[in-house]
């Protein structure tokens, strides 16, 4: 069977170190969608450093474990060159403990330049891409233009490279778009020379026998369901299904094998880049949660938009990925709070309603608050759901009746330790 992890805001919930931790009880874990538009943070090693993974499965560092980028997944090969390096520091090798599928598509260079092309000619408008050049290998797959990783390994390869590439440098002069990328382009074919010695498999069987042998899978999700394609805020969105229903068509896994679905927030909000988040708080509360919450993406470094846990989005989350666990993460960032709000519904012309609308970006929304007092103690230092404070359980409370979903972790620091299972 088939257990997901997914993310179920706009990203950046906490999500990679919630894999690590639960990665030890997983013999496989696989990415499903995204790119290196993800930077999923960990500490690992016995004096806890800190690594951001982009590409690379965050159960990579579990020596039981096999990690897996799945067919959904656009892999950039100069990005897991480079994290290939980072992870080795540490005594990983990837040739032993990593799996590629050959249906995952490539970003190419000019994928790169076309997205950073696209985005200034929006202006205002632009979406806040991490110019990882998402979008444009996305728009290859669909548009069946794309180069595949096992493409890599047939002769024509450098024919089709230059037939796309010339494509794409005519989208490119009609950007008026003439940055020189030939380093991009040394550094790709370097990388690709280094993919081709991994291992590259028919993810879809690979996956499928693992399964069949009894070996515990684990999908891990990329960005968040308000960053879906179809399912976020559109067009300030990701290239990717985000959501669980991203798992089966991402690692050709049927839906009956999926089990648990892990879905993490924080006890706030965030959001990197542009877009509708009506829980923001653009004050000195959203300043301190950024503060407090070292909320600076893991990417791209840009600071975070902050903001109140907003349950209309989440309950949507929970809806359309059926979760059927929560993890709320960075408990310890409300800690120095007095109040804390939670958001019920939204606001809209005078009606309040618990939908998320079509267009949000389109329309003012004014969130409808339920107040809480904060806990005003060191909650980071805790150990047992026992020694919760009494504010936090309420706070904890409430979520679990509005959602319907228990929360089953409290993470309570950056640390792998600093998580605390809640009895049930
Ligand atoms: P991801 O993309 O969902 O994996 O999340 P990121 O790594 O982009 O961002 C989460 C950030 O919060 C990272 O800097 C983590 O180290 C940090 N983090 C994760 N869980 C906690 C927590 O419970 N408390 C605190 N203070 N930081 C956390
Ligand atoms: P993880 O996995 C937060 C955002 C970008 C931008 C929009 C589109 O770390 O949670 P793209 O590069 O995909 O074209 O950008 O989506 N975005 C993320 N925000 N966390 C992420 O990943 C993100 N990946 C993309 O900021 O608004
Ligand atoms: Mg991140």
């Amino acid at each position: 069977m088939v257990d997901v992890i997914l993310g179920l805001q706009w990203g950046d919930e906490g999500k990679g170190k919630i894999v690590d931790y639960f990665a030890a009880d997983y013999d496989v874990i696989a990415r499903f969608q995204g790119g290196p538009n993800a930077g999923h943070t960990l500490y690992v090693g016995p004096d806890n450093r800190k690594i951001v993974l982009h590409q690379i499965p965050s159960g990579v560092f579990h020596q039981g474990t096999v990690n897996l980028i799945g067919n959904g997944v656009v892999l950039d090969p100069v990005t897991l060159k480079k994290e290939a390096a980072t992870v080795a520091q540490f005594g990983v090798d990837i040739k032993k403990n990593l799996f590629i599928s050959e249906r995952a598509h490539l970003i190419l260079p000019t994928h790169r330049a076309l997205d950073k092309a696209a985005e200034l000619s929006k202006g205002e408008e632009k979406i806040g891409s991490t110019l990882k050049g998402i979008g444009p290998a996305y728009m290859d797959k669909t548009g069946r233009n794309g180069l595949r990783v096992g493409d890599l390994l047939q002769k024509n390869f450098t024919t089709s490279y230059i037939r796309l590439r010339l494509k794409h440098q005519k989208l490119l002069d009609n950007f008026n778009f003439n940055e020189d990328i030939s380093a991009w382009e040394e550094e790709f074919f370097e990388a690709i020379e280094f993919l081709k010695e991994l291992n590259i498999v028919n993810g879809e069987y690979f996956i499928n026998q693992k399964i069949a042998a009894g070996k515990r899978v684990l999908a891990e999700g990329a960005q968040g369901s308000m960053l879906d394609i179809d399912f976020g805020t559109f067009p300030f969105v990701t290239s990717s299904n985000t959501i669980s229903a991203g798992v089966c068509n991402g690692l050709g896994v049927a839906p009956q094998k999926i089990r648990e679905v892990i879905g993490v927030s924080k006890a706030y909000c965030t959001r990197v880049g542009g877009g509708p988040f009506p829980t923001e708080l653009e004050n000195e509360t959203g300043e301190l949660l950024r503060k407090t919450g070292n909320e600076f993406g893991a990417t791209t470094g840009r600071p975070r938009r902050c903001g109140w846990m907003d349950l209309v989005a989440l309950e949507f989350a929970c809806m359309l990925n059926g979760v059927t666990q929560l993890v709320i993460t960075k408990a310890d960032v409300l800690d120095a709070f007095e109040e804390l709000n939670i958001c019920t519904g939204y606001r809209v012309n005078g009606k309040v309603t618990n939908e998320v609308p079509f267009q949000m970006n389109q329309m003012k929304i004014d969130p409808v608050y339920e107040s809480f007092p904060g806990w005003n103690m060191e909650s980071a230092k805790l150990k047992d759901a026992r020694q919760l404070p009494a504010e936090m359980k309420s706070y904890i409370d409430f979520i679990n009746r509005k959602l319907k979903v228990n929360v089953r972790y409290i993470s309570n620091g950056p640390g792998r330790d600093q998580i605390i299972k809640i009895p049930q």
